[in-house]
């Protein structure tokens, strides 16, 4: 069933990928040495609105998230643990699907220094709560792609 998912996203992104630009690497390659979580969200919305919505609710959220910079098309944050000592980065790359009028987000989320490799989730609930709490998981078109091996701790993810 999840490989069926998957595999009707792909398609759905490949179709709603202009043929003018190179096809995205899906996934970062996670650093061995640091604690990461990449993820791939698509929406049959524009980037535009996508980027406004995150970027509101990464304020929103403020001082557990700090909002760096945002454009429609690039978002920078980063995510300080309630111990207030581990801080994550956050990075969101959005390119629009052409055909489908729609949104390809890459999310990452890293814990800065060695401490966290074993974080519980930590970074992937970071991307989570975002796309949760602004009510993007139930617009229209939602989809979520990673597995454990680019979203370290997805599988026990509590978030
Ligand atoms: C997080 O981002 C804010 C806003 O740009 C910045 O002031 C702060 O220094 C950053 N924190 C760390 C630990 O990088």
């Amino acid at each position: 069933m999840k490989t069926v998912l998957l595999a009707s996203a792909l398609l759905l992104g490949l179709f709603g990928c202009s043929v003018a630009l190179p096809l995205p690497v899906p996934f970062p390659y996670p650093d061995p040495y640091q604690a990461v979580c990449g993820t791939m969200w698509l929406f049959a919305t524009p980037c535009a609105e996508i980027s406004t919505t995150v970027a509101k609710q990464i304020q929103a959220l403020s001082p557990e998230y700090m909002l760096i910079s945002a454009t429609p098309l690039a978002i920078k944050a980063n995510h300080t643990s309630p111990d207030g000592i581990s801080v994550q980065d956050i990075t969101f790359s959005l390119s629009p699907t052409i055909v489908t009028g729609g949104c390809r987000v890459s999310a990452k989320s890293s814990s800065l220094g060695f401490t966290g490799l074993l974080d519980g989730g930590l970074n992937y609930c970071n991307l989570h709560k975002l796309v949760s709490a602004s009510g993007l998981t139930l617009s229209p078109g939602y989809m979520e792609m990673t597995n454990e091996w680019a979203c370290l701790g997805y599988g026990m993810a509590k978030c």
